[in-house]
């Protein structure tokens, strides 16, 4: 059921989850699908609800840096520095766990992901539920397994039915992809997906820039080669190649949905066509928004322009890689 953020929902929303129960909330990023995050039982039914594999870990979202040895053993003085910079906000730190953190949460693994959200409705339900004795909601992204994230309350609807106590509507989510994880567990930070935080701007903090996942690194989901995916088949196609490549495949009748961001659409051309914007960030907050729409339209296949090869772009060519991946 959606509901507003209104105090007394909130407090509602705070008591389910001590209940046992699954809310979705809003966050800067995505909306999350929260558990209780000291109640295994609660967590098992976020996979059960995402038909999610128990060997992939959820984020536990804290009110504040100070209950980062709640959950985690040791915080290096890099991990610390990054939680002081972009904290409250869009990034995810994976830390050595404490030993009693639920190996639901954690995947089985040593480390555990920590976020404090920037959202108002995520802070104010951090806060309720901290006031009843809650120390953490564990959230993955409110989507099923391996599906389009949602960035609207209507979208968590969709996807979960019947599975969730409550939806807490914050509106549109502000950043429109997921925060970006950073792994501290032995030695230098290293980058397991990026995000809303931009690399450079992680690079400022640490002084040098986080390399990419590597082999035997923590397991993560996001890094799945097919994510975040529509089930129309969809791939990308160069911008320089768009139009000619449209016109082969229009004329033996394909039904195509496109989304550009800069090509424009031919005069031979009566599919659906969504114009995103051509600036990176508002093109990431409609993202996923985009995606389910065109999904919904069931096309033959879902044609997406490449986006642009800048680092701002970063996060959503690896969202849109992932998405187009065919197994
Ligand atoms: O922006 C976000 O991060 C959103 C909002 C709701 O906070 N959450 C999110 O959760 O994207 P999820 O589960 O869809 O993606 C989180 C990623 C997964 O790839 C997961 O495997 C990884 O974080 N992760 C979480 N805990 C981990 C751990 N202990 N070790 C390695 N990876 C971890
Ligand atoms: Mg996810």
């Amino acid at each position: 059921m959606i509901v507003a953020p209104t105090p007394d929902n909130i407090d509602r929303a705070a008591q389910l989850l001590r209940a046992g129960q699954l809310v979705s909330f809003p966050t800067e990023t995505v909306y999350g699908l929260g558990a209780d995050a000291t109640n295994a039982a609660a967590v098992r039914r976020i996979f059960a609800a995402k038909a999610r594999p128990a060997a992939h870990p959820v984020i536990v979202h804290i009110a504040d840096p100070g209950a980062l040895p709640r959950w985690a053993r040791a915080v290096p003085a890099a991990a610390q520095a990054l939680a002081e910079a972009f904290w409250p906000g869009p990034l995810t730190l994976i830390l050595p766990r404490r030993p009693e953190v639920d190996d639901i949460v954690t995947g089985g693994q040593d480390c555990v992901g920590l976020r404090v959200p920037g959202h108002s409705v995520a802070q104010a339900l951090l806060a309720s539920f901290a006031a009843i004795g809650g120390e953490g909601i564990a959230a993955p992204s409110a989507n099923r397994f391996g599906g389009i994230s949602a960035t609207t309350a209507q979208h968590v609807a969709d996807d979960f039915a019947g599975e969730v106590a409550l939806i807490l509507d914050g509106g549109p989510c502000h950043h429109g992809i997921e925060s970006t994880i950073v792994a501290f567990t032995d030695g230098d930070a290293v980058l397991l997906r990026p995000g809303a935080v931009p690399l450079a701007e992680l690079a400022r903090v640490l002084g040098y820039e986080p390399k990419a996942v590597s082999a035997g690194a923590p397991r993560a989901p996001g890094s799945l080669e097919t994510h975040y995916a529509p089930r129309t088949p969809a791939r990308l196609v160069p911008s320089a190649e768009f139009a000619a490549a449209l016109r082969q495949r229009v004329s033996p009748g394909a039904h195509i949905a496109v989304l550009a961001h800069s090509v424009a659409q031919p005069p031979f051309f009566e599919g659906a066509w969504f114009d995103a914007p051509a600036r990176d960030t508002a093109y990431a907050q409609q993202l996923y928004a985009n995606l389910r729409a065109l999904d919904a339209l069931a096309a033959d296949e879902i044609w997406i322009e490449a986006p642009p090869d800048g680092p701002e772009w970063h996060a959503v060519r690896d969202r849109l890689r992932r998405a187009t991946h065919s197994a």
